[in-house]
């Protein structure tokens, strides 16, 4: 049975819940073919740690907040990603450090990186796939890895994947979605009477916002995610700012009550179609939907994609779109689709 040697950049929520997911749940991976086993961790926090024969992960998910790995053997207290990132034992680099709205970086440069180096990636920033996303998969083309984003939309809920594999088949027109788990959250705690304020303060609480909560409520997230969408199911080749965009800030309580008056609720949704001249004209925008749209009953913190497609109408999939475990099941998933491209490689 293979072994994958993981490199993980970046020791926040996501990263941690997929090595406790490794460290306390070893019976989910054994019918999956392959064990992992994780060498190398960085952290801009925590900084720098290899250890070819595999990181003790209990240990380091125990230390006190503040701890460097400046103390253990192969250990620092510099985050060096780049040598890291070239030079450890990895077979996968699993990224998963903040995502960057203005161009992606320096999560793009971890990537680049590490497919220069022959390493598959799997990650969960929106931020290289975004505005990089077509050059990144071209490069991890030419050095025989593979570049996947499985959980950059809907998280763990397999949207990506349901298309690439399952929809390909079928011509896709275009796409509706709610696609942020906060925002959505926040505007059915307003429904029930919260503010603004403390709806997004709960959400935050329930790790469901991003680092920067602005990004979920203005709307921004959302555009990197309807760009990879737009791109991935519509070869759009547009990047986030051909996406306009309106977040969820200016929706007031009256705007609420108005609407229920109507039998409407708001979502915010992110969308794009392909116009009959060819282009494709993608938005995010608060819109109040009647109870018969396909997105009106999306709960909570639950995401929801509409395909409009040729053959068979309006799709939908649906599933928890934000969460720290959700999140991390999408890096197994790109693992899998990763085993997978080994697999093919050993037959050709
Ligand atoms: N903050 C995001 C959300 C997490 O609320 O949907 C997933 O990108």
């Amino acid at each position: 049975m293979r072994t994958y040697n993981l490199a993980l950049i970046g020791f926040g929520g996501v990263n941690r819940a997929l090595a406790q997911l490794i460290v306390e749940d070893p019976a989910r991976f054994a019918p999956l073919g392959f064990g992992l086993k994780v060498v190398a961790i960085t952290d801009l926090l925590m900084g720098s740690l290899v250890q070819s024969e595999g990181i003790d992960l209990g240990t380091v998910l125990s230390l006190p907040r503040g701890t460097t790995f400046a103390s253990f053997a192969g250990g620092s207290a510099t985050a060096d990603n780049e040598r890291v990132i070239r030079d450890s034992p990895a077979d996968v680099v699993v990224e998963a450090t903040f995502t960057d709205r203005i161009d992606g970086e320096p999560a793009a440069s971890h990537v680049r990186w590490a497919l220069e180096s022959g390493k598959s990636v799997t990650t969960t920033n929106k931020g290289p796939v975004a505005f990089h996303g077509e050059a990144l998969t071209r490069l991890a083309a030419d050095n025989g890895a593979l570049f996947a984003y499985e959980g950059t939309v809907l998280s763990g809920t397999p949207v990506l994947g349901l298309a690439r594999d399952q929809l390909v088949g079928l011509s896709i027109r275009g796409f509706q979605g709610v696609l942020n788990g906060t925002s959505n959250y926040v505007i059915g705690r307003m429904e029930a009477g919260l503010s603004l304020e403390s709806s997004v303060a709960e959400a935050q609480a329930e790790g469901y916002a991003e680092a920067d909560p602005t990004a979920d409520i203005g709307g921004s997230d959302v555009q990197l995610k309807v760009a990879i969408l737009a791109n991935e199911l519509l070869s759009a080749g547009i990047s986030p700012a051909d996406v306009d965009t309106t977040g969820i800030s200016g929706l007031t309580a009256d705007d609420i009550v108005d609407a229920a008056r109507e039998g409407k609720r708001y979502k915010l949704i992110g969308s794009a179609r392909r116009t009959e001249d060819g282009r494709v004209v993608a938005d995010v925008v608060p819109q109040a939907v009647g109870a018969d749209h396909p997105l009106a009953h999306v709960p909570g913190a639950t995401n929801a994609v509409s395909f409009e497609t040729d053959l068979l109408g309006t799709v939908t999939i649906t599933g928890p779109g934000a969460g720290r475990i959700e999140t991390a099941f999408a890096l197994i998933t790109d693992i899998i689709a990763i085993h997978s491209h080994e697999k093919e490689k050993i037959d050709a």
